[in-house]
């Protein structure tokens, strides 16, 4: 009888819709997928993606941001949750909220984000409508590990998006999401596989 294989105990930050979220616990209901998904957690009450990890099964969690004064008190409050809980890997998904170089050090490693544009172009809010703006042809979505600067850190995975001809950001958007919805699953399952993030000078990228 083989050893059944040990999951990594993933838990996934959502702040909206939860659709990468939906993604990735699709993907981790696979046996051969190296992550379970073992808590979704929002930092606002009424965010649509609890619900949609409800219905998937998954334990959530809600951090109402607003009931914190300061960045730092709001990170320990999240640290601790993470650490009952059991989590070994993080990834972000749709989470408005800068993380404080703390609780990122905390986690160095064992963090990542997804970012609809091609990094390092278009970092910030509003990363779709930038690059309709700057009259891109090609965007698209990036996985990146996250440390303390915002959209910075080395990338894992990327897929290129074509800007067609009258896209509004909400139909670019919808390009982008499909993307990322196969794209983040890939990214996780890499980054897992090989147990570590990959340092700046052997960044592994997926493109497809
Ligand atoms: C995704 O498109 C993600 O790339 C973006 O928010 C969306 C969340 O959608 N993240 C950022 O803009 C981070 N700067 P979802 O809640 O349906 O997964």
């Amino acid at each position: 009888m083989s050893t059944p294989h040990l999951k990594a105990r993933v838990a996934i930050l959502i702040s909206g819709r939860g659709s990468n979220m939906e993604a990735i616990a699709k993907a981790a209901r696979g046996t051969d997928f190296p992550a379970k998904v073992a808590l979704v957690l929002s930092n606002r009450p009424d965010a649509e993606g609890l619900k949609r990890a409800e219905k998937l099964g998954i334990k959530t969690a809600v951090l109402d941001h607003t009931q914190f004064t300061t960045r730092e008190a709001f990170d320990g409050a999240l640290h601790q949750v993470l650490l009952q809980e059991e989590i070994d890997f993080i990834c972000l998904a749709g989470f408005m909220r800068l993380l404080t170089p703390g609780f990122v050090a905390s986690w160095e490693g064992r963090i990542m984000n997804i970012h609809p544009s091609l990094l390092p172009s278009y970092k910030g809010l509003n990363a779709i409508e930038q690059a309709i703006e700057a009259g891109a042809k090609i965007t698209g979505c990036t996985v990146h590990a996250v440390t303390a600067d915002m959209d910075s850190g080395p990338i894992i995975g990327q897929c290129a998006v074509p800007v067609l001809a009258g896209d509004t950001p909400e139909t670019l958007a919808k390009r982008i999401q499909a993307a990322e919805h196969r794209l983040y699953p890939q990214a996780l399952w890499l980054v897992l596989s090989g147990q570590h993030l990959p340092a700046e000078e052997d960044e592994q990228l997926i493109s497809f």
